[in-house]
């Protein structure tokens, strides 16, 4: 499948105008374009763009669990790169979305399954599987694919708990094989500049971060109040199935190991009490939805945001907002956010202290305009301010300013996570084919103890106390 067509099966026409309608594109509001004219006592950093294709002997096979919007994102990256990954085996127990993939790739009929156990009912036939299901449903599939000898690219959080974490870490120890999690940050062109420009030692020590991300207040309400991570009890909590990649990006810029956590957050705004007089159980009912920035109306049916949690959409406007308003009528994204059943906070402090007294602070916050990731580093010979689009290092004996700003919109595939979501694939892919995790920047290690962190934020808040790691 080339971009183009990847964009059309997700509903999107126009990549950089439509972003919310492809899954985790919402993070970048538009691709940053180097227009940036440079004063006097600026410099660029010229760093340049990744190949994001593998360059491998034979194709990686993979199998694929759970496809669907993450799934095909994943998927994706064979139909771009061909002679990097096969897709062989699909696993789904949503028909449409198995046959989808079934026939995108060419799937042996044999090889494409409902439930995710019937796998592993067959011998091995692929170097890897993909395993990108609901949350509560990554750590059985991993723990089973490491025992049958699959190298695995799992979706985060890795798993529910802290235990299971660990477990799986020593699984993967146990039958010597990889589990890449996707932490796909981590590999966009933005993120792996800040990492440079940190390890080349141009800010000095690093003593501070801020870290803040604005999810947007219909995302929020989208995936943490109607959606599929409304509920904290049965997936994971917000700083964990929103911002585990937030705490592995501190982790992993710092590269030091973090030692206590405190949190404070609260779901204050999204609950009955707060609902105007004239709402109702679903938006199409309510007598006050023209005035309501959450309404799904105004959210799916006029601006066609995040269609691709819905499946056979047609082509056609008229009949495509039909056909939308069907799913409103009956699914959780037509009911009114005052009165869904979701428990997830609204906004969340987090405050963690690392080796060498060194200190982050990280805020996640539903109640924002606009997304992406803003951070700003505080180093012994200068700082960074960061907007996930560009950077700007000031060199405080100089004043000279170093700027980051890459047009990442030449990358394939640039329009998922900023080019993260194919960039994982590649070094996935190497991994994979070289029977070495170094090819991940992120090994199952650290991405652990990341987690942990979040684990421990979640005692903090909970309990009202400082947390040790
Ligand atoms: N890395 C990231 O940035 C990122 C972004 C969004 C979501 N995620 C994570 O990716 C995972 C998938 O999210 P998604 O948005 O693709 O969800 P999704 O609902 O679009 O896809 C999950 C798929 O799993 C299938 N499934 C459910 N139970 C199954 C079973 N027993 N056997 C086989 N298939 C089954 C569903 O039918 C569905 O098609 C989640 O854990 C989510 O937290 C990660």
């Amino acid at each position: 499948m080339t971009r183009a067509e990847f964009l059309k099966m997700m509903g999107a026409g126009a990549a950089v105008l439509a972003l919310d309608a492809v899954p985790g594109a919402s993070l970048i509001q538009s691709a940053n374009a180097q227009t940036t004219p440079l004063k006097k006592n600026q410099e660029r950093l010229a760093f340049g763009l990744p190949d994001q294709e593998a360059k491998v002997d034979k194709p990686v096979t993979a199998i694929v669990i759970g496809a669907g919007s993450r799934g095909s994102v994943y998927a994706s990256y064979s139909s771009e790169y061909s002679k990097a990954l096969k897709i062989v085996g699909v696993a789904d127990i949503n028909s449409t979305r198995r046959d989808l993939m079934k026939n995108l790739y060419g799937i042996a009929p044999e090889h494409c399954f409902g439930d995710w156990k019937e796998v592993f009912n067959l011998p091995k036939f692929a170097d890897a599987v993909i395993i990108a299901t609901p949350d509560n449903l990554h750590y059985d599939p991993c723990m089973v694919a490491l025992a049958a000898g699959y190298d695995v690219l799992l979706e985060k959080p890795i798993a529910q708990t802290e235990k299971e974490c660990k477990n799986i870490l020593k699984q993967a120890k146990k039958y010597g094989r990889i589990v890449g999690v996707c932490h796909v940050l981590r590999y966009s062109p933005y993120f792996r500049a800040l990492k440079r420009v940190l390890d080349e030692g141009r800010v000095g020590d690093v003593l501070s971060i801020q870290h803040l991300e604005p999810i947007r207040f219909h995302h929020f309400a989208h995936s943490y109040v109607r959606g599929n991570w409304q509920s904290a009890k049965q997936t994971t909590p917000l700083i964990l199935a929103k911002a585990c990649h937030d705490l592995d990006i501190v982790r992993w810029l710092l590269n030091k190991p973090c030692k206590q956590v405190t949190a404070f957050g609260d779901l204050s705004f999204f609950k009955r009490q707060n609902e105007p007089a004239g709402a109702a159980d679903r938006c199409e009912d309510c007598a006050v939805e023209s005035q309501c920035p959450f309404s799904a109306q105004r959210i799916y049916v006029k601006q066609h945001r995040y269609l691709y949690v819905f499946d056979n959409l047609p082509k056609d406007r008229a009949a495509k907002d039909i056909k939308i308003k069907e799913y409103l009528r009956t699914t959780d994204y037509g009911r009114c956010v005052f009165r869904s059943e979701n428990d997830q906070v609204d906004h969340y402090v987090c405050n963690m202290q690392f080796e060498d007294q060194v200190t982050a602070s990280m805020s996640v916050e539903a109640m924002t305009s606009s997304g992406g990731r803003k951070t700003r580093i505080m180093g012994t010979k200068a700082d960074i301010v960061g907007d996930m689009k560009t950077f700007t290092l000031t060199d405080f004996l100089t004043g000279k300013q170093y700027i980051w700003d890459e047009d990442i919109s030449k990358l394939p595939g640039y329009e998922g996570h900023a080019g993260g979501d194919w960039g994982i694939m590649k070094d996935f892919v190497l991994a994979v084919a070289n029977h070495d995790e170094k090819y991940l920047s992120s090994t199952i290690d650290v991405s652990v103890e990341s987690h942990v962190m979040g684990f421990k934020a979640e005692i903090a808040r909970k309990r009202n106390i400082v947390a040790k790691m």
